[in-house]
This record gives C-alpha cells, sequence and structure tokens, in this order.
C-alpha cells in the first residue's frame, strides 16, 4: 500500500484545475444503464472509485470505454440484474445501480452495501422510495430483491432522521423515469451532484422538474436515449484545495472553484477572517501569506449547508487559528477518524460527542500517521502542508478513491511530496 512523504513548512503557489466530480459522475454511470444506446461521459475524473464503477457496470453487461483522458463511453444493451457482493462490497456507492436496474429490468438484486469507518451507512429510505414506488422489496441473503414490475409513479417523502439522502434521491430518481405516472420526492437531496445527473437523465430523455429543490417532479416516459455529458467541477476538491492553501500559508488560484455550490464554506472562511478572492464564476484565489486564522464554530447539514465530505478539512485548518473552534457533525456523527491522527501531529483537538473541539493556535510536526478514510485522508494532507519537518501518510488509496492526481497537483503547487510504492 503506497503511502505520501510530506515535507511540511512550504507555502503552496500557483494554479490548481478541480477535476469532475466523484459524487456526480459515480450515479451517471448507473444511469447509462437506463438506455441501450451510448451515453459518453466527459471530465469523468481519474479515480479508483470511477474504475470500480466502471468494472461493476461492466460486469453487469454493458460496453465500457475510456478512449481519452477523462472520457468514459458506456452502452448497456443487454443488463444483468444482479450486482453481486464482490463488486459492490468494493464501493458503497454502487448502491445507485438499484435504481436504474429496477428502471430498466423491472426487477433487481443488489448486495446490501457495508458500513464503513465514517459510520453506519443504512439504506432504509432507499428501501422506502422502492417500496413507495410499489415495488415488492425483500432483504435476502445479504442481498436487496426488488420485483419492479409493477412499479408506477408516488409521492414519496425521503427524509430521514439525518435529513435528505444524497444516493437514496438518486436511485428514486433514476427508478421513476421510466415508471409510469407522475412521482414527487419531497425532501429530497439539493445536493448539486444530483442537479448534474438529472441534467443528464433530462438530455436522455426523462421529464424531471425541481432538481436540486426539495421537491422533485419527475414524469415516467417510456424509453430513454443515449447523450453526452460533461460532469460538473468537484466542489469538495475545490474545498480541500482552498483549505490546503490557506494551512500552508500559501497563493492559489483554484479553477473550478464554483462560488455558487460554496456559500455554507465560503461563510466559514469568511467568518475566520480568511483572504478569499472570488476571481470568476468559477475560479477562487487565496494569498495567505501573512492573515490571522480566526476560531469558527460550524456544522454540517445537508446542501446548502456545510458539506460533512469538507468537515475534516477544515478541523485540520482551524489547528492554526488562534483559539477554540467546535466543529459539529450532523451527518455522520461518527466521522472524526481524523482527530486521533491530527493529535498525533499536535494538535490540541479532541472529540466531544458530534463534535471535535480544536484550541489552536499548535504547532503541528510531521509524524507516521495513518489514512483512514477520503476526507480524513485530505485532512491529513492539510496538516503535514503546515506542519514542521516530514510526514509519512500510510495506506493513501483512501485518498486515490476521491483525488485525481493528488501528488502531482500538489508537487505542481510546490509541495515537497512523494509517493512511496509500497507494494505490499
Ligand atoms: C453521499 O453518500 C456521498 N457519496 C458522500 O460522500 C456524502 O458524505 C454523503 O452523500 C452526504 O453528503 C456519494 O455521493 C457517492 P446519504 P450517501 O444517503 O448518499 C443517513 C465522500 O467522501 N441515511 O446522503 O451514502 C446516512 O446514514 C462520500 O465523497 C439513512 O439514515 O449519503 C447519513 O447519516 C462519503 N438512511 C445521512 O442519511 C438511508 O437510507 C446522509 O446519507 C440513507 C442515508
Amino acid at each position: 500500500m503506497d503511502s505520501l512523504l510530506i515535507k511540511g513548512g512550504v507555502r503552496l503557489e500557483g494554479e490548481v484545475s478541480v477535476s469532475g466530480a466523484k459524487n456526480a459522475c459515480l450515479p451517471m454511470f448507473a444511469a447509462a444503464l437506463l438506455t441501450d444506446e451510448k451515453c459518453v461521459l466527459k471530465n469523468v475524473p481519474d479515480l479508483s472509485d470511477v474504475r470500480f464503477m466502471a468494472e461493476i457496470v461492466g460486469e453487469l453487461g454493458a460496453e465500457v470505454s475510456n478512449p481519452s483522458k477523462g472520457v468514459w463511453e458506456i452502452c448497456a444493451k443487454e443488463v444483468s440484474h444482479i450486482a453481486p457482493y464482490e463488486l459492490v462490497r468494493k464501493m458503497r456507492a454502487s448502491i445507485c445501480l438499484l435504481g436504474p436496474l429496477c428502471a430498466r429490468m423491472r426487477r433487481a438484486e443488489v448486495s446490501l452495501p457495508g458500513g464503513c469507518v465514517i459510520g453506519a451507512r443504512p439504506v432504509d429510505l432507499h428501501i422506502k422510495g422502492l417500496k413507495a414506488l410499489n415495488c415488492a422489496v425483500e432483504i435476502e441473503r445479504g442481498y436487496i430483491v426488488v420485483d419492479a414490475r409493477k412499479m408506477r409513479g408516488a409521492n414519496i417523502y425521503l427524509g430521514g432522521r439525518f435529513g435528505s439522502t444524497v444516493t437514496g434521491t438518486a436511485n428514486v430518481v433514476m427508478a421513476a423515469v421510466l415508471a409510469p405516472g407522475t412521482t414527487v420526492i419531497e425532501n429530497a437531496a439539493c445536493e448539486p451532484e444530483i442537479a448534474d445527473l438529472c441534467r443528464m437523465l433530462v438530455k436522455m430523455g426523462a421529464l424531471i422538474e425541481g432538481a436540486g429543490t426539495p421537491a422533485i417532479t419527475i414524469t415516467g416516459v417510456p424509453k430513454l436515449g443515449g447523450t453526452e455529458h460533461s460532469v460538473m467541477p468537484d466542489r469538495i476538491e475545490a474545498g480541500t484545495w482552498m483549505a490546503a492553501a490557506l494551512a500552508s500559508r500559501g497563493k492559489v488560484l483554484i479553477k473550478g472553484a464554483q462560488k455558487k455550490y460554496l456559500g455554507s464554506f465560503l461563510d466559514i472562511l469568511e467568518r475566520a477572517e480568511c483572504p478569499i478572492e472570488i476571481k470568476s464564476a468559477n475560479s477562487i484565489y487565496i494569498d495567505a501569506g501573512s492573515f490571522k486564522l480566526k476560531p469558527v464554530e460550524a456544522i454540517t447539514l445537508p446542501y446548502p449547508g456545510l458539506p460533512t465530505d469538507l468537515q475534516a478539512q477544515i478541523c485540520a485548518l482551524m489547528t492554526q487559528a488562534d483559539g477554540i473552534s467546535i466543529i459539529t457533525e450532523r451527518i455522520y456523527p461518527e466521522r472524526f477518524m481524523h482527530v486521533p491522527e491530527l493529535a498525533r501531529m499536535g494538535a490540541n483537538i479532541s472529540r466531544e460527542g458530534p463534535s471535535a473541539i480544536i484550541c489552536g493556535k499548535t504547532k503541528l510536526s510531521g509524524a507516521p500517521i495513518m489514512a483512514s478514510d477520503l476526507r480524513a485522508s485530505a485532512a491529513l494532507v492539510i496538516a503535514a502542508l503546515a506542519a514542521s519537518g516530514q510526514t509519512q501518510i500510510h495506506r493513501i488509496y483512501h485518498l486515490d478513491r476521491g483525488y485525481d492526481s493528488i501528488d502531482a497537483k500538489l508537487a505542481a503547487l510546490g509541495a515537497k511530496v512523494e509517493r512511496v510504492k509500497n507494494p505490499g
């Protein structure tokens, strides 16, 4: 398993371009199963999760090719309705195969995804949504087994105790687009990635209104066609680079950082008195030479609230703030794997229930640390940039799941970084 060596104390300088959004493109691979015509996805990030999803869709019978960087072609003339455990266990986002298989095949068998280090990952709302569409759903042998032959449109309230569900909304939308009748989803996920998926579905011939709002209306159609779609930039990667530029006191232009999708994060950085310059609708400039970072209180919430996927990165940054920050996690209350690792680097950070309490400013020192999940790993990179000395981050396959060419992008910004290959 590879590790990343980072020598801290180097200010990032230059320009970085954000890749396509992981959480937008993964359901788009599943959406391509809704038609027997070719779908072409562009601006797809080069991630292990993307390669996994392509492999799974291929195993289900689609012809999948990657003719050039960032371009994937999927043509599902024939499709199996069974997504086996051996494939689904590799990546829980494959749960979003459920909706398209129900729509296209009128039946589905998708392995229940496991949990993960950020917490239990239930799918009760996915099942609730399919049952509301008049599907018969059973849990058998660790599989979600769906008979969708009588599927029809319905009114569905899809909120749960943590609010809306992103992939749950994706699944219900992708089932409903081929279900006779009209479906209204209340408390739908408003994440921009859902709106991007719906843009692709509409280009395929789906009838969808309200994408990106809490109420999505879908009118079923008999068939969908192929399309070509360019994936939106990754707002979470953009936020990660912003935090890295601030923590390293660098001067960085982040191209692809779309202000319209980063409102809650920009609000926190503004409260922390960060020097943020909105250069254009799609680029943000940070010159963090000598500003004084202020502590903040922040709470993660469904979009447009603060993304849970930026919580760990904010914790890492706030170790450099003068004062006490309180970062509360309302989506995944267990999502604090970064806390003990940041503490190993000298951060004064502790977990109090659903919150991390960070007493800054602390001098961080490089150390051997362990990546545990995608965004916690990003937080460790940010801390390593701010630390003195060398940090070795082990198990960086977590990073490779969600950040395209992160070491190359860091090096291009002047970071002293080396990927250490470890065949073990
Ligand atoms: C998506 O996961 C993202 N993944 C996650 O990004 C992201 O953290 C999450 O949304 C929240 O924004 C993809 O899009 C591939 P949810 P998802 O269903 O859809 C609870 C990353 O780092 N819930 O919106 O699985 C759930 O436990 C990843 O890029 C139920 O209770 O998340 C959580 O507390 C990590 N029942 C909350 O809702 C359900 O049936 C939000 O989950 C479904 C979810």
